[in-house]
């Protein structure tokens, strides 16, 4: 299957414009993917089902941190795959304490909480933080309270979009679930007034990566930490998106110094070939779960731990996270060059991981991906004027400088 042959991509291909259609005649219209038709991938690069070869710039919001088709983690699924592919949680597995360990050990944690999506993981950390609450802080029944960001985006289940502030995002799906706070992203001070001894955790994503790659402002993440632990308040981190290796560090958390209480992961820890997520954190946070309290069929099923153990063990070496940091100064540096051109009014970011605002005379962030479509570069547009680029972590140098310069000449173009 790798590399993609294009040829055999086009004998097997139905025209892309019957596939766009029978996909929104067919499937609920939550989103409006660009209209390009992948039918292989390798590496940074995607090849439609005509052929036309595309640089993927998103990796599926750092799903695909290692990029496509990644060898080990190809072999290392091929390999599980004919071994055994899910046991249930019912019986345990030969990878399965692998998979929790090392884990653990990556985060510098004692326990994990194996679940699938990253929606999951958050409802699962909401959880958590709970019953933590109830059974060691003490927290009369009921009354428990979670602080989370505004601008967050923690995923889409019902308890999920609760604490939203995407009026998109949850609009006609109440009722809501109560027991969270809004506060503020980076203000300190609305963050110290929202505690209170009915407070259990503080759930936040050390950078906003949906709402546009929001840095906070610096000393917030260890101020937050501070104030966590004088409180005795569970510092969340929703790393799902910001974590393993994106930001040039394992976690974006690293950069500010901070160890949270719990780290959430998802992601990039499926290697972009199935999902994986967990909740990592010490025993006395997750130890507070009885069986039969929480679960997943698929939660560490045996395909999922083989695929993790291998992505695992290449952020172990550091290489990934420091090829992020390098190439992140790269696209950083050219990124800066941006504003001056009068198309841009702000970037962002941190390691290989930018937004960056446009300015209304050079369209809409949509239309501007479209244009990068054309020329073969894929970009996700976000909150209607911010671009946001994740490339995979392996992607070359050439290949780097090349997507960025057909961004540099999409927004070279005439004011219209
Ligand atoms: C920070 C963060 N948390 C949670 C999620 C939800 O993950 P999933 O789409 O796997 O449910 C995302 C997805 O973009 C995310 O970026």
């Amino acid at each position: 299957m790798f590399p993609p042959d294009p040829g055999e991509a086009m004998t097997a291909a139905e025209d892309a414009e019957d596939l766009v259609a029978a996909a929104e005649a067919h499937c609920a219209p939550t989103y409006r993917p660009l209209p390009v038709v992948v039918a292989t991938a390798e590496g940074a690069w995607l090849t439609d089902v005509e052929g036309r070869r595309y640089l993927d710039l998103l990796a599926g919001y750092s799903a695909l941190n290692f990029g496509h088709g990644n060898r080990r983690l190809v072999e290392a699924a091929k390999a599980q795959l004919e071994r055994v592919t899910l046991t249930s949680r019912a019986f345990l597995h030969d990878r399965f304490a692998a998979f929790c360990t090392e884990l653990a050990e990556l985060c510098g944690m004692e326990m994990v909480l194996p679940m699938n999506t990253g929606a999951e993981a958050v409802e699962s950390a909401v959880k958590t933080a709970r019953k933590w609450g109830y059974r060691v802080k003490r927290v009369p029944a009921e009354m428990a309270k979670i602080v989370v960001a505004a601008g967050n985006f923690h995923g889409r289940t019902t308890t999920v979009i609760s604490f939203s502030t995407d009026p998109e995002a949850r609009a006609d799906f109440g009722p809501y679930t109560p027991g969270f706070q809004i506060v503020p992203y980076g203000d300190l001070t609305a963050m110290r007034e929202a505690l209170t001894e009915n407070t259990v955790a503080v759930l936040l994503e050390p950078i906003q990566g949906e709402n546009g790659v929001i840095v906070p402002p610096a000393g917030y993440l260890p101020a937050v930490r501070e104030l966590t632990r004088e409180r005795n308040v569970l510092f969340v981190a929703d790393e799902i998106q910001s974590g393993l290796g994106r930001t040039g560090r394992t976690f974006a958390c690293e950069h500010e110094g901070v160890v949270p209480d719990m780290y959430v992961l998802g992601k990039a820890l499926g290697g972009g070939i199935l999902p994986v997520s967990a909740v990592v954190s010490s025993a006395a946070v997750l130890g507070v779960f009885r069986p039969g309290e929480h679960g997943s069929t698929f939660g560490g099923n045996p395909l999922a731990c083989a695929v993790a153990l291998e992505v695992i063990a290449m952020l172990r070496t550091g290489e990934i996270q420091a090829r992020a940091a390098e190439l992140g100064e790269r696209m950083h540096r050219a990124l800066a060059q941006l504003p001056a051109t009068g198309a841009v009014t702000a970037v962002r970011g941190r390691g290989l991981w930018a937004g960056v605002d446009l300015a209304p005379r050079v369209g809409t962030a949509r239309e501007v991906s479209e244009q990068l479509m054309d020329r073969g570069v894929l970009v996700k547009d976000t909150h209607g004027a911010t671009l946001r680029l994740a490339p995979p972590l392996v992607i070359s140098e050439a290949d780097l400088d090349w997507g960025l310069e057909q961004l540099a000449a999409v927004l070279g173009a005439e004011p219209r």
